[in-house]
């Protein structure tokens, strides 16, 4: 299939465009590199020995969006730019709802004018909020805490919406559990901007000697350490569920949530001591409150994405921190490196 990917320069769209490659699909990369750079096609073309076709651009522009899709003329769209920082978006509602929902609307309009009917959306567990019961399947309440999380269940629904008026239309809506990891080559990873929000960065930089020690937020929490749960998933795989959705999104028709985790969790605690044994040393800790609007603990059911996408994450824990590290090390500075 002809697949424009949208944010495919960042973390999760550079490591997918080498899976779709792989697969044989043809891609298209819109993005405007807000939270990334074009560095990172370079090395994804290397990798590959593909073609990526690109525009540098914002997916709110209309005129933009109309370029791309009379150049490319996508069979199908792959959604990933978007902001993510769970902090910043309460202090900048505004930008969040604008790139979030006000993206996904422009796109959706776009993909009208040409009778583009597919459409993969990456969500997020956090759409969920506070658990009810654990591990979440698709029919948990969705109670987002953030206005992040507000942010996509809003862009979930208006693709609900539109998948639901539009003849032949399929939306799949992937409800992403917590991606770590790094590609098998250690030529892509993920590189923050700034001070990393998310543990496994974070952990990999004090590892690199780039920071002085970790912050675990809490150990107060009612889990067996005390440390916060998540489901961790490699982003490999993640990039794989995105091939299996194409997939699906071919002969379906209408919306679909689809939880990717692996089913199982690790603490702050377990994922320092796994790091510690992939880079051979100490990473050095101390202890803070909790962070505000943290939960206890997360975990997926992934039984739908096994039963009807045939998808099933094979990277474990001692994998996901090897492919950090491997990337970590070799680039100490990311893309700049
Ligand atoms: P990322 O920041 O690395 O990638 C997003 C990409 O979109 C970047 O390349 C950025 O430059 C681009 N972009 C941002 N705004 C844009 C705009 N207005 N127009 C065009 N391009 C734009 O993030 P990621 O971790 O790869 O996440 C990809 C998607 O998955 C995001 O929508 C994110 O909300 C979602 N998600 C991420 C996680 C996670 O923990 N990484 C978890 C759940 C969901
Ligand atoms: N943590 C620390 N110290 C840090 C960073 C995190 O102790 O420096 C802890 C957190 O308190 C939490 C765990 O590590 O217990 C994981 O935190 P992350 O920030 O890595 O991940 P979150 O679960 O908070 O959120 C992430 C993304 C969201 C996404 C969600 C999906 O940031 O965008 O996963 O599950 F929605």
């Amino acid at each position: 299939m002809r697949v424009l990917v949208t944010g495919g320069a960042g973390y999760i769209g550079s490591h997918t465009l080498l899976e779709l490659m792989a697969q044989g699909h043809e891609v298209c990369v819109l993005d405007n590199y807000s939270n990334a750079t074009p560095e990172v096609l370079n090395r994804v073309r290397s990798l590959s020995n593909g073609t990526v076709t690109d525009f540098t651009g914002d997916v709110r522009d209309p005129a933009m969006l109309d370029e791309v899709m009379q150049n490319f003329r996508p069979d199908a769209v792959i959604h990933f730019a978007g902001l993510k920082a769970v902090g910043e978006s309460e202090e900048k509602p505004l930008v969040y709802y604008d790139v979030n929902v006000g993206g996904t609307l422009a796109l959706l309009h776009a993909m009208d004018r040409v009778n583009c009917r597919k459409i993969i959306f990456s969500s997020s567990a956090t759409v969920y909020g506070e658990p009810v019961y654990l591990p979440y399947d698709e029919a948990h309440p969705t109670a987002p805490m953030s206005v992040y999380g507000q942010s996509k269940l809003m862009a979930e629904n208006i693709l609900t919406n539109w998948a639901k008026a539009t003849p032949d239309a399929s939306s799949v809506l992937l409800r992403y559990f917590n991606p770590v990891g790094a590609h098998h080559s250690s030529r892509i990873g993920e590189d923050p901007k700034d001070i990393p929000n998310n543990l496994m960065p974070f952990i990999a930089q004090v590892a690199v000697g780039k920071r002085d020690a970790l912050t675990v937020f809490g150990d107060d929490y009612d889990t067996p350490d005390g440390t916060g749960l998540r489901d961790y998933i490699h982003v490999v795989d993640l990039a794989r569920a995105h091939v299996a959705a194409l997939n699906y999104a071919e002969n379906a028709t209408g919306a679909r949530p689809f939880n990717i985790g692996t089913g199982q969790s690790y603490s702050v605690r377990d994922m320092v001591a796994a790091f510690e044994r992939a880079c051979g040393h100490t990473i050095p800790t101390k202890l803070a409150p909790r962070r505000a609007g943290d939960i206890a603990a997360m975990q997926a059911d992934a039984t739908r994405a096994s039963q009807e996408l045939g998808w099933n994450a094979e990277h474990g824990l001692d994998d996901m921190t090897a492919s950090t590290w491997a990337w970590q090390s070799a680039n100490p500075n990311g893309y700049d490196s």
